[in-house]
């Protein structure tokens, strides 16, 4: 192979607070880490985290990790690992603390402790009163967090290689992942980065949806490679819509408006959510929230001239609390909908926000796949954020625990490595033709690009499955619909061995980039309607209306979905704790 190889202790794919936090933990204890990124570190989609991060720091209202825990575990609809809650639970307020020293500039309460807001599904005493356990920089939490995590690990001495999209993992004929293969997205110069250990944080796959909080990098590339390489992704199902995107554009309208105060409306100017969730409100949890608002404008009681949003008011909030905590959603509301909230109310609708589902985890991150009966990890390969499924998020994550996984599991993974990297100081050897296949498959993009008569192009696939996944796996799903997305995104599929890249992908490698970031959400796609498909029952996200109530006897197990053949089988819960007793299923209220 003719291809510039460079080795490193550790390779991480995805410059996301999940891949800063694992790179910094490793750079301080001088292993030698590359992180490779597509874009520019801080454009990653953590600047966009809004609300915050939980952690039962108890500064605004009494807290303890437990309770937080009971939260996750109601939340996920008893479907996440309730050892991989434990250990998040309890590592949040050090890993909060943690990042202050790093210089995140959270906001203050007048005491000078760090400013916590209420979210949803938050409560204090298992299930009690109201609990604000969301740690905060004003409305930019994600902003504040990655811009540190970045200029730590530039004092740490990260290697950083900013604008290379990873094309898929390298692996020897025993299995080993070694390192990844990469494009140079400036130069299309391929480059090899051999690695003893790899960490793919390459976050979700919200551009699935054709509405969507998501930046346009969230084409699920991580998980896709893990399906490539023969590792089965969990949990696709189960796929987050956030009540409060901007009607019909998608911004994300952080859910801290309703801890703030704000609240949802319908046409008749009712505060629906009494009706939904008597005690919680509009800070039921968000599968919840969403299931209302999509229901309250099917039955005609929505706003605006096609009746098709409700409106979040916060009006009553005052200027002043807008402008010192929510500064960010007064930008994206005036500079998108020309509305201040200061003195409107916004119109939103449920948008798709967060891949639940993704590549199986145990909570030191390390990938874990079946082996016969039972399971087994791949020494050396792990993935943490939201391209991992530790499984803490189950059916539905609770807002505010995202960024709370990130850096948690991040953490995790590179205090593992530590221990690895000891125990395995060698390289392994790639095989000559480790990338031959890989590089095959890109011959076919190559070739297109002078031979461009195909009848499909890219950016006509990329929007049709987009409107498949609206259209077919959205809110509320029935056999017969996700039938038609399992048909549609196999035809998307067959279409895209046809396809070509646009013209000007001779001047502008970003096409090539896009057809391969389109391969990939195919894929995830794939995954995603074909494991919805085979659920049935109601769980969290996944809400099917020909199969209404959860089934704990027949459902209670994780989905584990393979490329070959779209092979789906189960794996169970892991129901018990770490050291606390099991949180039983019990009927979710709030
Ligand atoms: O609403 C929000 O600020 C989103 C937070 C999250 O997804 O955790």
């Amino acid at each position: 192979m003719n291809i510039v190889t460079r080795k490193f202790d550790t390779l991480v794919i995805g410059a996301g607070g999940a891949g800063l936090r694992a790179a910094l933990q490793l750079s301080q204890a001088n292993a030698k880490v590359a992180v490779l990124s597509k874009v520019f570190p801080t454009r990653s989609h953590t600047v966009a985290a809004q609300g915050g991060m939980n952690a039962a720091l108890g500064n605004v209202t009494p807290d303890n990790w437990h309770w937080h825990m009971y939260d996750t575990v109601k939340g996920s609809d008893y479907l996440g690992d309730q050892d991989a809650i434990e250990y998040m639970c309890r590592a949040a307020a050090e890993t909060v603390i943690e990042l202050e020293h790093f210089g995140v500039p959270f906001s203050r309460l007048k005491n000078g402790s760090i400013y916590q807001r209420p979210f949803g599904g938050q409560s204090q005493n298992f299930g009690g009163d109201q609990a604000a356990r969301t740690c905060a920089a004003a409305d930019r939490t994600g902003h504040a967090m990655l811009h540190s995590l970045y200029q730590q690990n530039i004092r740490a001495k990260t290697h950083f290689f900013d604008e290379f999209f990873a094309i898929d993992l390298l692996k020897n004929n025993a299995g080993d992942v070694l390192g990844a293969i990469a494009y140079d997205i400036e130069t299309s110069e391929k480059i090899i980065i051999e690695a003893k250990t790899t960490l793919i944080a390459t976050g979700g796959a919200g551009q699935l949806f054709r509405t969507n909080t998501n930046a346009s990098i969230n084409t699920g590339d991580g998980m896709a490679m893990a399906l490539r390489a023969d590792i089965p992704l969990q949990d696709m199902e189960f796929f987050q819509f956030h009540p409060t995107g901007v009607a019909g554009k998608g911004m994300l309208i952080t859910e801290g408006v309703r801890g703030e105060g704000g609240y949802l409306v319908n046409s008749e100017g009712e505060r629906f959510m009494e009706r939904y969730a008597p005690h919680a409100k509009d800070l039921a949890s968000r599968d919840v929230v969403s299931r209302a608002v999509a229901i309250e404008i099917r039955e005609g009681r929505g706003c605006g001239p096609n009746k098709d949003y409700v409106f979040l008011k916060l009006d009553h909030l005052g200027s002043d609390v807008i402008k010192k905590r929510l500064p960010g959603i007064r930008d994206i509301s005036i500079t998108f909908l020309g509305i201040d909230p200061i003195e409107e109310a916004i119109p939103v609708f449920p948008t798709a926000h967060y891949t639940m589902g993704g590549i199986p985890t145990n909570r030191f991150a390390q990938v874990v796949v079946p082996v016969g009966s039972g399971e087994e990890v791949i020494p050396g390969l792990y993935a943490a954020g939201e391209c991992a499924c530790a499984s803490v998020h189950g059916a539905n994550r609770l807002g505010g625990n995202s960024l709370l996984d990130i850096v948690v599991f991040g953490r995790a993974a590179g205090k593992h490595i530590i221990e690895y990297l000891k125990a395995n100081p060698h390289h392994k050897v790639l095989p000559e033709d480790g990338a031959a296949h890989i590089l095959q498959r890109l011959e076919r993009w190559d070739r297109k690009i002078e031979n461009s008569d195909e009848s499909y192009t890219v950016p006509q696939l990329m929007a049709e499955l987009k409107q498949v996944m609206e259209e077919n796996c959205g809110v509320f799903r029935t056999e017969d619909v996700l039938e038609k997305g399992v048909n549609a995104v196999k035809a998307i599929k067959e279409k895209l061995t046809k396809a070509h890249i646009s013209d000007y992908s001779t001047i502008f490698n970003t096409a090539r980039i896009e057809a391969l970031e389109l391969e990939n959400l195919v894929e995830i796609g794939l995954a995603t309607v074909i494991s919805a498909l085979a659920r049935k029952e109601s769980r969290g996200a996944h809400s099917r209306i020909d199969f209404e109530k959860r089934d704990d006897v027949s459902w209670m197990k994780h989905s584990l979905y393979y490329m070959k053949d779209n092979l789906l089988i189960y794996k169970p819960v892991r129901t018990k704790a770490l050291t606390v007793k099991t949180f039983p299923p019990r009927e979710r209220v709030y």
